[in-house]
This record gives C-alpha cells, sequence and structure tokens, in this order.
C-alpha cells in the first residue's frame, strides 16, 4: 500500500464538448487520488477521455467547444478549477508539468529551444544569464540531448521527433514539479527511444519524489513502470487496480479483453491474441446502461438498463460491472 501523503484529488469531473452534431460527454464523473512518488497509468482506447481529463485537471480544456460541467480536482487541497487565473499559471509548468501527446503543438516554432527551457525557470526560480545558461544545459544532458550548449540555439524544427519529446520532458522537469502528466509521451517515437524516455521520467520520480501521470495505450509500458492503473472506457473509469495486481487478476471484462488483445512478457508466447470484437461506442451515440455492454460476452439484461458505479472488489481494486466475472 502507498501512505505516500495525497497531492491530487479529482472527483467526479465531468468534461463536455459542443459539437456540431451534438454535446459530447468526453470524461463521465471520473474519480482518482494521486500520491507523492505514484506512477499512476491512464489506459485505453482512442477517444476515451484520457487526454481530455489530463487537459481538464490545468484547466487547458478549450472552452468553447469543451467545457468541465462539473466536479473538484484538489491540489495539496487548493481547489484547481475555482483557483484564479494567476494561481493556476502558476501551478501550471511550475508545481504540475504537462508532457502534451504531441511536442509540435507545445513547441513553439519561432523560439530557440534554450530560450523555451529557460523561460519557466526565469518565471519561477527567477535564474538570470550564467545560472540559467548553466542549469539549461544541465537540463538537456539529463535527457542526453548531445552538444546541448550548441543545440540550445536551435529551433525545434531541428530537432527530430524524440529529441523534442526530450526537450518536453526537459522542460516539463525543469522547474522540479510535484507532478508530472506525461501524454503519451512515447507513442511516435522508436522502441529504444521509448524506453529511454521511460527510464529517464522513472529516474525523476524517484529521485525527486515526484507523481507521474502516465498516459498510454501501451499496457507493455504500464505493466513495467506504473504502480496503478486506471482503465478508462467512454470517458468512464471501468477499473481501478494496483498494476500487479490489475495483470495477475483483472475484474472488469474490458480489462480482460484488453489484456488478451496484446502480447504479454508474463504469459507463454503461444498465448492466442483476442481482439475486443466491435468498436469503442460513437460518443454521440452512447449506449444506455454500461457503455461496454455492445462488446461485452459477459452481459446480463441489467447491463443493458443501468451503468454500474465503480465499486470495490477487493483492496485497492474497484471495477465499474454489475457482473463480477472473477468474484
Ligand atoms: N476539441 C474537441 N472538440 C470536440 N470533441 C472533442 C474535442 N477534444 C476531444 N473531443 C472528444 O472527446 C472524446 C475524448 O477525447 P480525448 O482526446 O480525451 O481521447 P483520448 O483518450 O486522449 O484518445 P487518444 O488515445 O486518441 O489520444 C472523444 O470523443 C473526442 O472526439
Ligand atoms: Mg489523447
Amino acid at each position: 500500500m502507498n501512505d505516500a501523503p495525497e497531492l491530487l484529488s479529482v472527483r467526479n469531473l465531468t468534461v463536455d464538448f459542443a459539437t456540431a452534431e451534438g454535446l459530447i460527454t468526453a470524461v463521465d464523473n471520473v474519480s482518482f487520488d494521486l500520491r507523492e512518488g505514484e506512477i499512476l497509468a491512464l489506459v485505453g482506447e482512442s477517444g476515451c477521455g484520457k487526454s481530455a481529463t489530463a487537459l481538464a485537471l490545468l484547466r487547458l480544456i478549450a472552452n468553447p467547444p469543451g467545457r468541465i460541467a462539473s466536479g473538484s480536482v484538489a491540489f495539496r487541497g487548493q481547489d484547481l478549477l475555482r483557483a484564479s487565473e494567476d494561481e493556476i499559471r502558476d501551478i501550471r509548468g511550475n508545481r504540475i508539468a504537462m508532457i502534451f501527446q504531441e511536442p509540435m503543438t507545445s513547441l513553439n516554432p519561432v523560439l530557440t529551444v534554450g530560450r523555451q527551457i529557460g523561460e519557466p525557470l526565469m518565471l519561477h526560480e527567477g535564474l538570470r544569464e550564467e545560472a540559467l545558461l548553466e542549469k539549461c544545459v544541465k537540463l538537456l544532458e539529463s535527457v542526453s540531448i548531445p552538444e546541448p550548449r550548441r543545440r540550445m540555439g536551435g529551433y525545434p524544427h531541428q530537432f527530430s521527433g524524440g529529441m523534442r519529446q526530450r526537450v518536453m520532458i526537459a522542460m516539463g522537469m525543469g522547474c522540479a514539479p510535484d507532478i508530472i502528466i506525461a501524454d503519451e509521451p512515447t507513442t511516435a517515437l522508436d522502441v529504444t527511444i521509448q524506453a529511454q524516455l521511460l527510464e529517464l521520467l522513472r529516474q525523476q520520480v524517484e529521485t525527486h519524489r515526484t507523481a507521474l501521470m502516465l498516459i498510454t495505450h501501451n499496457l507493455g509500458i504500464v505493466a513495467r513502470y506504473a504502480d496503478r492503473v486506471n482503465v478508462m472506457y467512454a470517458g468512464r473509469i471501468v477499473e481501478s487496480a494496483g498494476a500487479d495486481d490489475l495483470y495477475e487478476r483483472p475484474r472488469h471484462p474490458y480489462t480482460i479483453g484488453l489484456l488478451r488483445s496484446v502480447p504479454r512478457l508474463d504469459q507463454p508466447t503461444a498465448a492466442k491474441l483476442v481482439p475486443i470484437p466491435g468498436q469503442p461506442p460513437d460518443a454521440l451515440r452512447m449506449p444506455q446502461g454500461c457503455a461496454f455492454h455492445p462488446r461485452c460476452p459477459f452481459a446480463v439484461a441489467r447491463c443493458r438498463a443501468e451503468a454500474p458505479a465503480l465499486r470495490e472488489v477487493g483492496a485497492g481494486h474497484a471495477i465499474a460491472c454489475w457482473v463480477d466475472v472473477d468474484g
């Protein structure tokens, strides 16, 4: 059990998008906690609401079309959804850093990399001149960027995809934040670089007791790095468990399906991969009851009528399912 102090406490978070076709509930009543030094994974298929959840925590949902419809996000007891613009700006980048899914959307193409790494350090830590330069070089070295002094004068387009992700991580770590939110930080990269970057993030967590929220659809990454896993489906958390527990004894039919659909290091190589039948639901036409029921081999009548809430099925293990497959 992790009894480190709680850093972030999210309760009943709901995010809507008003689209031309109608209202989409991208995040539906999501609650979770994040503790000091913890690596929490958020997993689920494309469109299930992972990025919207992360963006909402820092009030980065573009309005319109988006809106945080309800809920609370407490960071060390402070409600971020009700904080002033100044307060939230100070927390972003300084206390809670976000590494975005696509680095080119968050790196400014017309500013040098050095300037972009240096700016938050000037702003939040008051560093100037030689001290600032030294810190920037150190940060770029820590993410294994060769010739950091020279590379600081380069622009983002002069860096490869992997290098840009490293720059993002360096920027994220710059102010020694309490929390790093990494949204699919490695999907676009080849596997060796993925592994290097994840190791970097892990070192950061271990050295500074930083908490890490790792958003990914790669269950291999989850198994290897996460302490806890929240599985999301159609905007909701459908299973939450310790990582070992989740792999050993998944209890939600969706998680069971996900685990069967990807190769696993802890299973004989002959284990057959079985994709989950069907598609995730159309956000504009959510099925009645449990959103997973049309794809679920265990569905019973109640699943078609009523959406299940998360309920405890073991120590630190909860599922949103009427049928506890393994119960
Ligand atoms: N700006 C937007 N306008 C309208 N709908 C949006 C917007 N951003 C997200 N959505 C919708 O909200 C839902 C959740 O999207 P989100 O980006 O959070 O998914 P995700 O889990 O991060 O997916 P991926 O794995 O592809 O990154 C989707 O149905 C998506 O189409
Ligand atoms: Mg996303």
